[in-house]
């Protein structure tokens, strides 16, 4: 049985495995999906020793994703771009390094893009996540984005790297407490810091009305972060987390086993996220 691995540090609460195998099972596909913790010490070496043992591919996560990228023989454009890599490819002698998490994200909010036609993206953070979505959202053409970030130098190499790619992209950097200011009608907001992963904080003061055809979208998930809590009361729509989870997980499991996106259970792998949660 062909085998495909989590790496990271913490694993032990993650809901890849449960989504993963959820669509290998329904798929008949005879692999299995497994979680290791894996230390930075040992990152290199498990990599270079997992095609050995029959492994086809894996996930990497927190905190390993920048130095997963050495870990790879060949990079796609994006996870170039984006500086980081959530899935491994092995093939005979290269390990192929992916990232799926834009594209996930993207994907997720499909009901949303249909309703809205967003004319802008404002980002709030500059780490890892933000460049995923960044990259993404300018590569489906929408090409004004506001970067706002606590350490607003973060925000601006951010902005070089992506002038890179898209020369014509209109980027503005700046700071968290500029967000009332930037927030115009035709919207896309994307919460990407780690503030609200555990306390009750939000990195943004919101205004005290929304403006029309704006969207949250908050990329924590399993608990409602005061951000998402204050948007929604003020009449916002808005999403967690959830729906990349699963969105990088399809396009990770197409790309392991050969297929299609559409060809793998998307619903089935949300509805077996939210059961987790008790979420209808
Ligand atoms: P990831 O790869 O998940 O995006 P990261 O690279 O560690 O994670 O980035 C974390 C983001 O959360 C950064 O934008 C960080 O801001 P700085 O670049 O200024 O560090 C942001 N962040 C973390 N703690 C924050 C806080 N207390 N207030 C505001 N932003 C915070």
């Amino acid at each position: 049985m062909a085998t495909i691995w989590l790496l990271g540090d913490p694993v032990a609460h993650s809901l890849s495995p449960l989504i993963q195998n959820t669509a290998l099972e329904s798929l008949g596909e005879p692999a299995v999906y497994l979680a290791a913790r894996v230390t930075e010490e040992d990152f290199l070496q498990v990599v270079e020793s997992l095609p050995k043992l029959g492994a086809i591919g894996a996930n990497v996560t927190v905190p390993h994703k920048v130095l997963a990228l050495q870990a790879c023989s060949q990079l796609t454009d994006r996870a170039k771009v984006i500086g980081a890599v959530n899935t491994l490819i092995f093939r005979s002698e290269t390990v192929l390094g992916d990232n799926t998490d834009g594209v996930g994200w993207w994907e997720s909010l499909r009901e949303a893009r249909e309703a809205i036609n967003f004319k802008r993206l404002l980002v709030l953070g500059a780490g890892g996540a933000a460049r995923a979505v960044a990259y993404t959202a300018l590569e489906h053409g929408i090409s004004e984005v506001a970067l706002l970030n606590r350490t607003v130098g973060r925000a601006q190499a951010l902005a070089e790297d992506l002038w890179k790619q898209f020369p014509e992209a209109r980027i503005d950097c700046r700071d968290l407490p500029d967000f009332s200011s930037l927030l115009e009608a035709g919207t896309l907001v994307v919460q990407t810091t780690s503030l609200g992963l555990h306390g009750d904080e939000s990195p943004v003061k919101l205004p005290s009305m929304l403006p029309p055809n704006v969207f949250l979208s908050e990329l924590i998930y399993g608990r409602e972060t005061r951000l998402l809590r204050e948007f929604r009361d003020l009449g916002g729509r808005c999403s967690d987390g959830l729906g990349m989870l699963v969105g990088q997980a399809v396009h990770a499991l197409a790309l392991w086993l050969g297929r299609r996106p559409g060809e793998i259970p998307a619903e089935l792998m949300l509805q077996a996220a939210c059961c987790r949660f008790n979420r209808a």
